[in-house]
């Protein structure tokens, strides 16, 4: 649309089109076109995605934890871009039928037990973690130069999900295959190859986890899967095929997520030494830092809902089934809510972000996310003081909706 036909006081401000990493100028400066929007027009009917976009921290978390309001792609109106992720014209690479994208009842009736188990798997997975990010580090001893994505971002949350699933240590790199190859489904604009790809990791992966299921009811072990299978003997009304789908759910939500979270760390404190300075004389401060690298640099810029009724948002008329995309970035430096909001300062007050959503979606990893981010950096800069990013190019991943680096070459001396 030409600024020309745009609604009166619409015009100058980017289209929704524009607002994915997709865009080079997007992934460059995500927060240029989100302060217009926000300073301009902070609830925006967006032609180009016919979607409602949001950028105020109220606006935003009001509908985030509105748990009337809809997130299955096939609610909203067919005209609109979300609408294209309903899985009849997203076919067999949908995610649409687990829990990420499930509406109630079937939402509550799946998130429940998942909790229930994962919770209690999260809060038992710290020595785990720390062996693991310990044996990675360890692999890196020597070495003048590491990659911190792939080195170290990836494979963490890998091995940790990996552990709290139960996969065995001689399956481990398969499934580290399978778990990079169904990521790949978050790529809308994945290619051919790619897709391939994804739908081959996800044959592996439901297959591995309904053998792996049948095992254990005949060998109870100590991890998730075993306490989803007893779940469900106890009770909870959910198929082999669901505890399936939404185990790899937690890789698909999960892996990049955190290693962006790691590799958005380590890059914003090589960016901002004196922050790194208080962090080195009070380690204790890691976990508000892990919530300001959250804040600032979240790995997930924005989720979204469906109008479930005719409603108002900060007076503005939405009609029912209207997409509405919340741009957490755009909440989590608002200066209306976070003073002085684009500096990264790890010792700020009280800063409670939108990084992980909200309401009956919010993010089940959160937990295990922060722990392992906070592990990662905590060792990474307790073994490697003087870690110093080397000349190079950076690049943002072009995966629309994230936050990441392609890679993040440091020097270690
Ligand atoms: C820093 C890392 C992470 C970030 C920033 C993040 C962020 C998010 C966000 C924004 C949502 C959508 C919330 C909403 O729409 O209100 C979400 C959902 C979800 N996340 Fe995470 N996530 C992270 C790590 C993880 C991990 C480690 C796991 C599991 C191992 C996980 C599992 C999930 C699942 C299953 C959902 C769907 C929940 C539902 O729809 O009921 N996430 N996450």
């Amino acid at each position: 649309m030409t600024d020309d036909a745009l609604p009166d006081g619409q015009e100058g401000l980017p289209s929704g089109l524009d607002l994915f990493a997709i865009n080079p100028a997007f992934r460059n400066d995500p927060d240029a076109p989100l302060r217009l929007l926000r300073a301009r027009c902070p609830v925006y009917q967006d032609e180009s995605t016919k979607s409602l976009i949001l950028t105020t921290y109220e606006d935003i978390r009001a509908v985030v934890n509105d748990r009337t309001l809809w997130r299955h792609p096939s609610r909203a109106d067919t005209e609109s871009l979300f609408h294209r992720f309903s899985p009849d014209n997203a076919g067999q690479d949908s995610q649409t039928e687990s829990i990420l994208f499930l509406d109630d009842p079937d939402h509550a009736r799946v998130r429940q037990p998942l909790t229930q188990a994962f919770y209690k798997r999260a809060s038992k997975v710290r020595g785990a973690t720390e062996r693991i990010v310990a044996e990675i580090l360890d692999g890196l001893a020597g070495l003048a130069q590491v990659d911190i994505i792939n080195d170290v971002g990836i494979p963490i949350p890998i091995f940790v999900i990996a552990d709290i699933l139960g996969v065995e240590r001689e399956r481990i790199e398969e499934f580290r295959a399978w778990s990079e190859g169904i990521i790949l489904s978050l790529n809308a604009f994945r290619t051919v190859e790619e897709s391939k790809t994804v739908e081959w990791a996800r044959d592996q992966l439901r297959v591995f986890f309904l053998e792996e299921m049948q095992a254990r009811r005949t060998q109870p072990r100590d991890d998730l899967l075993t306490d989803m299978v007893q779940l469900q003997a106890a009770g909870a009304d959910l198929s082999d095929a669901e505890i399936a789908i939404n185990c790899s759910a937690l890789l698909v939500a999960g892996n990049l997520t955190t290693t962006d979270l790691i590799g958005n760390g380590v890059w914003l404190f090589l960016q901002h030494p004196d922050e790194l300075v208080k962090l080195q004389a009070d380690p204790a401060l890691i976990n508000a830092a892990v919530e300001e690298i959250l804040r600032v640099e979240g790995p997930v810029v924005q989720t979204g809902r469906v109008a479930s009724r005719a409603m108002e948002i900060a007076g503005r008329p939405v009609r029912q089934s209207t997409p509405i995309s919340t741009y957490l970035r755009a909440a989590n430096r608002d200066p209306g809510h976070f003073p002085d909001p684009d500096r990264f300062n790890i010792t700020r007050a009280h800063a409670p972000h939108v990084s992980f959503g909200g309401g009956a979606h919010i993010c089940i990893g959160a937990p295990l996310a922060r722990l392992e981010a906070q592990v990662a950096l905590a060792m990474l800069f307790a073994r490697w003081p003087g870690m110093r990013l080397a000349q190079q190019e950076l690049a943002w991943r072009a995966l629309p909706g994230f936050r990441g680096l392609e890679r993040l070459i440091v020097d270690l001396p």
